[in-house]
Formats: structure tokens, sequence, C-alpha cells
């Protein structure tokens, strides 16, 4: 959710810390913050409500505060509406200059009622309606009793329950920024004399690829050229560094008008990426998760979890999964899944799909599941998130930084990860034979190419979400695989162009939802799967009786498609069980091209963040 940086070296920090902000801003952006500390000792901080261009513009891209020591904050509200009160960083005390303590965060404290009423009743005054207000506070408060930064903390994170990463600076350790986390996550690069703390790779990418990883309820202390761990018993730690294989230039636009539609063209690459990385010898590998033939062979059943686009991948490899591999699967958003205790087999597998590895729910849903003794799988896109440290198991997507809010190539790379799991399980268990083998893994082969093609035909989607662009309500439809592309295409719809949109089975559309149909309502079927291809066009055609404008996205040979639907794409011929991949990449290109008509901010959608870290 939010985004954390900071910075201690020999260079000015407001410059490094708001360009690190800005490759965080899609973390959230309805206010931000920094603190830089001068060399008189002297901590100044400056907040603004808005985006961060706000607070650019306030101290001119930071050129107006001096200092080599600082901590930046780009919020998503939680506690608090979005003002410049309640943005961070928050300080220990009622008075600007008071500032004993000053701190960022990114979280969400359960008890930070309770705990304001006892810092309350022993006499801090409180300026904003945040829960960090409280954790600073209390930080301080501890800090008085106990004068040591590590004791300090520790005791706060003993009384703190939630989750929280924290970068916080005593005004008595002049040269210091101390950080601590539990459940959200925060990243530490050392260079030569410099270091760099950030709640995401993106942010200090540019500076380092070798990063330290703050482990659950552990803190640091990050001084100029140097990092020291500590756990919550205050016992120092020793940690190596991850090498970070992402090009330091991925997180930039290169050209782009907008980091969506640069991801969107990436995703050729990051499906070609992540098969070559589960291909051997021409052969589908998953050993290196740890998942063995004997493994394969033991699962009963597999029980997808995840949220948003990750979850509408789950939707697909369902139908992928049970259909060729046969093996019963059941998807559920990680929010549901972690309360409603499932009921799992001792033999199921439990897979969690996350592009950043860092989302609330899911990672909750893994723990429990690692709690009933299940095995769980990881489906990842970020290396060393806090959802790939406690997976048994973990296959990455090759797609390398995210940065839009709305993902796109994640989920294809995603997807892609979901067909490999279908034939590598059906193979191992004996539900295919090798010439079906090669003929998925030949097939997969094609993926990346045919999605390149259909990159080649957006000004035709450009024409016509421009002619849509002020559309009310659009409702997409499909059949099995179809219907899970149809959720995420009615996804991409809403976040980035605030059309309202739903999805539904094509067959369930008339039990109800009919009934908002009316004239020049856009409807848009997607048709891949042959054998349910003149249904979903009876449901079409149904809609269109009632005033519905038709859109389709069909497989090329379906022509006659046009005399039912007023526009269509087609996508090549696939298996398919791998349609889902090709019919997504008009849907995203139309979601795209239809907030752009609509002059919308399409990388930072209106309330929304990338990376959910809060319940
Ligand atoms: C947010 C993003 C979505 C994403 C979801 C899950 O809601 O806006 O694009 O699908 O989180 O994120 P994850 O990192 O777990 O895939």
């Amino acid at each position: 959710m939010c985004g954390i940086v900071g910075y201690v070296g020999p260079q000015q920090a407001a410059p490094i810390l708001m360009d690190s902000l800005c490759r965080l801003e899609y973390r959230g952006y309805d206010s931000a913050g920094i603190a830089v500390r001068d060399g008189d000792g002297h901590t100044t901080v400056v907040k603004a409500k808005g985006r961060l261009k706000v607070l650019s513009e306030k101290i001119d891209g930071g050129r107006t505060l001096k200092g080599c020591i600082g901590i930046g904050h780009t919020r998503w509200a939680t506690h608090g509406e979005p003002n410049e009160a309640n943005a961070h960083p928050h300080i220990s005390g009622s008075e600007p200059d008071d500032s004993a303590v000053v701190g960022v965060h990114n979280g969400i404290i359960e008890n930070y009622a309770e705990l304001k009423e006892k810092l309350v009743k022993a006499g801090y005054i409180f300026y904003s309606q945040t829960d960090t207000e409280v954790a600073v506070k209390l930080v301080d408060y501890y800090y008085k009793k106990y004068p040591t930064p590590s004791k300090a903390i520790a005791k706060a994170m003993m009384r703190i329950r939630g989750s929280y990463a924290l970068a916080i600076l005593f005004n008595d350790h002049q040269n210091q920024i101390w950080t601590a986390r539990k459940d959200s996550p925060m990243i530490i690069g050392v260079t030569k004399g410099e270091t760099f703390i950030a709640s995401d790779v993106p942010a200090i990418l540019k500076y380092t690829q070798d990063i330290y990883y703050v482990g659950n309820c552990e803190m640091a202390c990050v001084e100029a050229g140097k990092v020291s761990f500590f756990n919550i018993d205050e016992e120092q730690l020793e940690k190596e560094t991850v090498h970070i294989t992402w090009d330091a230039n991925a997180a930039e636009r290169g050209g782009f008008e907008h980091f969506m539609i640069k991801e969107i063209h990436e995703q050729p690459k990051a499906l070609q990426d992540t098969l070559n990385s589960l291909l051997n010898d021409g052969r589908l590998d998953i050993t290196k998760s740890g998942i063995t033939p004997e493994i394969a062979r033991g699962i009963s059943e597999i029980s997808i979890v995840a949220c948003g686009s990750a979850w509408h991948v789950g939707m697909a490899a369902k139908y992928v999964i049970e259909d060729i591999a046969r093996i019963p699967v059941r998807v559920d958003v990680a929010s549901e899944f972690r309360y409603h205790c499932p009921i799992l087999q001792e033999n199921a597998l439990v897979i969690v799909i996350s592009q950043s590895g860092e989302t609330a729910d899911s990672l909750a849903a893994l723990r429990e599941a690692k709690s009933r003794g299940i095995r769980t799988l990881a489906i990842l896109n970020v290396l060393g998130s806090s959802i790939a440290r406690e997976a048994d198991h973990v296959l990455y997507t090759l797609a390398g930084p995210e940065i839009a809010v709305a993902t796109t190539k994640a989920y294809s790379a995603q997807m892609l990860i979901g067909y490999v799991l279908a034939v590598e399980l059906a193979f191992e268990r004996g539900v295919i034979d090798e010439e079906k083998y090669k003929y998925y893994i030949a097939q997969l082969q094609t993926l990346p190419d045919k999605a390149e093609g259909l990159l080649e035909d957006k000004e035709r989607i450009q024409w016509f979400a421009s002619k849509f662009s002020t559309a009310h309500d659009a409702f997409f439809i499909g059949r099995g695989i179809d219907y899970a592309v149809a959720l995420e295409g009615s996804l991409k719809m809403k976040e980035v162009s605030y059309v309202h949109s739903e999805a539904y089975a094509a067959g369930e559309l008339k039990h109800g939802t009919i009934s908002l149909i009316e004239d020049g309502t856009l409807l848009v079927g997607i048709l891949t799967q042959n054998s349910l291809y003149e249904k979903t066009v009876s449901n079409m055609v149904e809609c269109k009786t009632r005033g519905a404008y038709l859109m389709a996205v069909a497989t090329a040979g379906h022509y006659d498609i046009e005399d039912t639907a007023d526009f269509t794409i087609y996508v090549p011929n696939i298996d398919e069980h791998f349609a889902g991949s090709l019919t997504v990449i008009p849907l995203q290109l139309f979601g795209y091209y239809s907030s752009v008509s609509r002059g919308l901010d399409v990388d930072k959608p209106r309330n929304l963040a990338k990376s959910v870290t809060v319940e």
C-alpha cells in the first residue's frame, strides 16, 4: 500500500528521496511527505495532500531541503482522510519542532485506539487521525523509558498488533535510520558509502541490485554505507544480500506514454521468459520449485487462493487444470479463504498466486494452509517477498517489475504457469501420453508470437474505445475459460476507466442482470471455446434484441460472428485451453484506451493501490 523510502549517505537526501518516491507512487498516491535532517541536526518535515508532484513543487523537487539523511512516504489512506495533517512523516511531539522521533509507516495498527488512550493518559497530544502517529508516539514513549532505539522499537513492536513497516529517525542518533517490520515489506540496499531503504525493489533498483530483506519482526539500523539487523530480542543477525536480476531500465516508461501500455507490450517477452525458465531440454520442469514427480502424483486436490487479477488467473487455471490433469480444483478469494476454515484434504496442494508476494490476505491464506500442515506452492513475481519466504514451493513469473497499478504482464505470466502446471501434473499422473504432452508444449511455445501479433491490431481497439469512451456500463460474458477471462476484461475496464462493468457467465446473464441491458449498452462476448460458441452467441443475440451494442473477441475462423456483433476482434488459433492468454490482450488494450480517451490517470487509478498489504 503506502510507499516508504529512506536515504543516508554523502549526497543531499531530498532529491534522492523524491526520485525514489516517484518509483513507488503506484503504492499510494493520496498524499506524501518527507523528513530531512540537516547538518545542524535539525529535522524538517514537509507534507502535501495529493499526488507527489504537489509535494515536489513545494520543495522544488527536494532542492530546498538540505541534509544527507531522510525518510519519505507516499500514502494510501487507511486511518484518517487524505489531508496534510494525516500525511506522513509523523512526529513524537505536537508542535512541528518537537520531533525527537519522526517516522513513516506502512500497514495497519489494529489496536491503535487502545494504544492512543494509553498515550493520551501519558500526556501525548495528537494532531492527526492516523494509527501511524500512535506508533511514532509509542516509540517515543518507550524511548523515554529505555533510551536506546532498539529497545524502544522492540518494546513498541511487542505492544502493537497488526502489520507495519516503519522507518524512524531519532534526534539523538543523528546519522541513523531505524526500520522495523511485521507483515509489510522493507528492503535495504547498501552501496559504497550510501544506504537506501524502501518498501519495494523498483524504488532503489537504480542504485543497487543487491538487496537485504528485513525479516518479519526484525529491526535494522541503517547508517551511511552500512546496516545492522536485530531480532526483537535485540540480538544482532547476520544477513546475505539477494541479487535482483531486474534491469533498472525496466522500471522506466521507456518511451511509452504510460507504464500500463508498456507492460501490455512486454507480455510476449514475459511469456517467453517464463516459459523458458520452466523448460529443460524441450520438456517442462517444475522441480526447481521442489515439486518432484512423486509429489505431483500424490496431490489429491488443488485449492487456489489469490486476490484481484491473480484470483482471475486462478479461475482460468481451474478450468485448464481440471480439464487437462483431471484434478479437482477450487478457487477462493484469499480474504474469504483465510476466515471460513475451508475443508482441505491431507494431500491437497494450496496454490497462492500473487504478483507482489505481499498481499496481506494472500499471505494470511498461505499461513492458514501451512498451519494445517497442507503443502503450499506460490506463483510470484517478486523475489524474496513475504510469501516467497514462507511458501513450501515457489514458481516465479519472469515478468520483470510491474509498475502500473492494473496488472497485465504479471497476469499473463501467471496464466502461463497455470498451463505448465496443468500439463506437467497431467503427464506425471499418466493422464496424458507423451504425444499429447509434446503437443501441449508445442502449443505453449507459440504463445509469445501470437501475443505479439495481437498487439499489432491495437489501432482498431483504440478507435473503438474512443467511440465508447462515454459509456456508463459494460458487460463481459463468456463460458468456461472465456468466463474467467471476461472477469479480467471487466476488471481492467472498471479499474482504469471507471466505467461500471460486470462479468457474467454467459448462461447466467438472463437470471437477473439482463434487466440492466438497454439501448446502446456495451456487451463484450468472448468466444474461443468451440463447443460453447453457439451458446454464447445466442446469449449475445438475446442482449442485442434488447438494444445492446455487441463487441466480440473470437477465434480466427469464426467469421460468421460479424453477422451478429457490431465490432469484432479475432485472436489467433491455439489449443483452446490456452486461448485466454490471447483474448485478454485486446481486453487490456480496450480498458487502457478507454481510460486514455477519458483523460484519466491510467497508471494510478483513483482509490487503488498496486500492492494491498492491509486487510
Ligand atoms: C491489487 C492490484 C491488482 C492485483 C491485486 C493482487 O488489488 O490492484 O492488480 O491483482 O492487488 O495483487 P498481488 O500482488 O497479490 O497479485
